[in-house]
């Protein structure tokens, strides 16, 4: 025999579906799934998503329904975003006690009190501008939009949030909004940051999803895309900040800064696969070049594979339909 020959054969273990099953490293169960939803007030029927093909903006009026159906699915977490009829240059719908953060979050609760409600915390649905803070001089005013999302995460939290997860990308967010959790008698209510939130050009439809009025960019304060170093210093920061949760978004093009994170860290990490992976996805089974079903659960496999414990994704109904 010659001393070249194969003495690791791969492939013995590969033989069979049963035997390739039992050795597979990565798996995906339901309950670690959290759909983002869309939530528009004073609508009465569903609205398409035209870049997201398959997601709707929901009417308040019908949420309460739409989470009923959802749960019956089999669905266990839920991320609300508000589509708003009442901006102003603060967002201030969005820190009032009957704003639609906090009718969304109470509606859903109501509707399914086991449904861990994960509102995202920020002002870019709620501002006249789409920047997601206060405004002063021309520049997003970093320490007043801190005080403003420790104001709208307790009204959050108040209405029956599970889980506040800001997605400002502001500096010391994290920590403001401890405090002011715990000041208002939230102790027990964590933090899932968004810890590592790069300024991509992967939030395309959401911005038509969520109708956010932004003109230019979110360059000043969201993360350079390009930068590892800095992208672990951002999540470790919120970590010494009192995160629970980190998270790392967009998911796909990101993966070495999961795994970086994952190694660095031992907190629950979480990944957002963005709408513009969603729609990348869609578009590309809808022309017929690939198979949507099996490149889902490629790139949700690939995602918890770098380290990712839950994944944000707007396939979630459709994996659960599925079955995982
Ligand atoms: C709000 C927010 C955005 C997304 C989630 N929360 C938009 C943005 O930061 O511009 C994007 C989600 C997606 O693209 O699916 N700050
Ligand atoms: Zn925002």
């Amino acid at each position: 025999m010659s001393a070249l020959f194969p003495q690791a054969r791969l492939r013995r273990l590969r033989r069979t579906p049963q035997m390739r099953a039992m050795l597979r490293e990565t798996r995906l169960a339901p309950e670690q799934l959290i759909y983002p939803i869309f939530v528009e007030e004073g609508i009465d029927e569903p609205k398409p998503i035209e870049g997201m093909p398959g997601q709707f903006r929901v009417p308040e009026k019908l949420l309460a329904r739409e989470v009923e159906r959802l749960a019956r699915l089999g669905l266990t977490g839920i991320m609300p975003f508000g589509i708003s009829h009442h901006k102003d240059a603060i967002g201030s719908d969005a820190m009032k006690a009957d704003g639609l953060v906090a009718r969304m979050v109470g509606t859903i609760k109501d509707a399914v009190p086991s449904m861990l409600v994960i509102p995202d915390i920020c002002f870019c649905e709620y501002t006249s501008h789409g920047h997601c803070g206060v405004i002063e001089h021309g520049e997003v005013c970093n320490d007043a939009t801190i005080e403003n999302l420790g104001r709208q995460a307790v009204i959050a939290a108040g209405a029956g949030a599970d889980v506040i997860a800001p997605s400002a990308a502001m500096d010391g967010q994290v920590a403001a909004i401890r405090r002011a959790l715990d000041g208002a008698g939230f102790g027990q209510v964590p933090i899932m940051a968004y810890s590592t939130k790069l300024a991509s050009s992967l939030y395309g439809p959401f911005r038509e999803a969520a109708g956010t009025e932004l003109k230019d960019d979110r360059k000043q304060y969201q993360m350079d895309p390009m930068n590892r170093r800095e992208a672990l210093r951002e999540s470790l920061l919120d970590e010494a900040e009192g995160a629970d949760m980190l998270m790392v978004k967009p998911a796909l093009a990101y993966l070495d800064l999961l795994s970086d994170i994952r190694r660095e860290s031992l907190l629950p990490l979480a990944a957002y696969q963005v709408s513009g992976e969603y729609a990348m996805i869609r578009f590309a089974a809808a022309a017929g070049v690939i198979d949507e079903s099996a490149v889902i659960r490629e790139t949700l496999g690939s995602i918890r594979r770098a380290g990712a414990d839950l994944i944000m994704t707007y396939f979630a109904p459709q994996l659960l339909e599925e079955g995982l």
